[in-house]
């Protein structure tokens, strides 16, 4: 009969639960996205830095990553991009892209301003900042 070498186990074990905790943060979404979808050509304003990590708190991913069955009752989506759903030009999603994201950022944005002490920008200038 063999021994079980523990040491073995434990220095193996050891390096891959190092590997696997120095990997996940890198699989989760970045803090601050660059909002820049190349569906939408050559930029016209500039570039918006969406900071993820700050909204993550203020509602359920559903309510950003949603998806909508026949009776438009929110089921969910995967948290992909919008893209995978709202196209440049409307396509088979009604909504465009560029509507979709602006209608979902500052609808809320201008909800918060009545409601928070901290509101999200809504004028251009503070989302597209030069
Ligand atoms: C709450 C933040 C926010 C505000 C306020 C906002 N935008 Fe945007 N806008 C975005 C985001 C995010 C995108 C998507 C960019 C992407 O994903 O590539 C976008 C996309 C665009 C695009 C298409 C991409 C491009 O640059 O050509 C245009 C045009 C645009 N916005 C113009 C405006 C104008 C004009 C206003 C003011 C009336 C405005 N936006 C207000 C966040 C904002
Ligand atoms: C306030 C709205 C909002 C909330 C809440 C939110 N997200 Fe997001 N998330 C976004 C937007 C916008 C993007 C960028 C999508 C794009 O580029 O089209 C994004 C991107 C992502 C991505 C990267 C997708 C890709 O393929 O590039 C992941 C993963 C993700 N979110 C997961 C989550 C999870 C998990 C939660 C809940 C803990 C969450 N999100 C909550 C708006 C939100
Ligand atoms: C899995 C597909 C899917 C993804 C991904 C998706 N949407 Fe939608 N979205 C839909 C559908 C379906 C509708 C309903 C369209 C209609 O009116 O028929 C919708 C409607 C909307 C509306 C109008 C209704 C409402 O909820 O206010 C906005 C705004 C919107 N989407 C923004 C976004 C944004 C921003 C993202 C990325 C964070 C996103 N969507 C990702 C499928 C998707
Ligand atoms: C569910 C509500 C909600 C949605 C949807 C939402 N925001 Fe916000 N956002 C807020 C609130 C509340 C604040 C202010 C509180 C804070 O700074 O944490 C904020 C703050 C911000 C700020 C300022 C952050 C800072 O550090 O000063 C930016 C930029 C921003 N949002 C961009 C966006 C963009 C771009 C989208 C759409 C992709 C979006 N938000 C969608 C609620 C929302």
């Amino acid at each position: 009969m063999r021994r079980i070498n523990y040491t073995f186990i434990i220095k193996w074990g050891l390096l891959i639960l190092t590997l696997f905790f120095w990997i996940t943060p890198g699989m989760s979404q970045e803090d601050r996205i660059i909002m820049n979808h190349e569906e939408l050509g050559i930029h016209s304003r500039p570039l918006v830095i969406f900071p993820h990590n700050d909204h993550e708190g203020l509602t359920e991913c559903i309510r950003c990553h949603h998806d909508y069955d026949e009776y438009m009752t929110n089921i969910g989506g995967d948290e992909g991009k919008c893209s995978d759903c709202h196209q440049a030009t409307p396509g088979s999603n009604p909504i465009n892209l560029t509507k979709a994201i602006h209608i979902q950022c500052k609808s809320c944005h201008m909800k918060s301003a009545k409601t928070n002490v901290n509101k999200g920008p809504v004028m251009c200038g503070q989302c597209h900042i030069r």
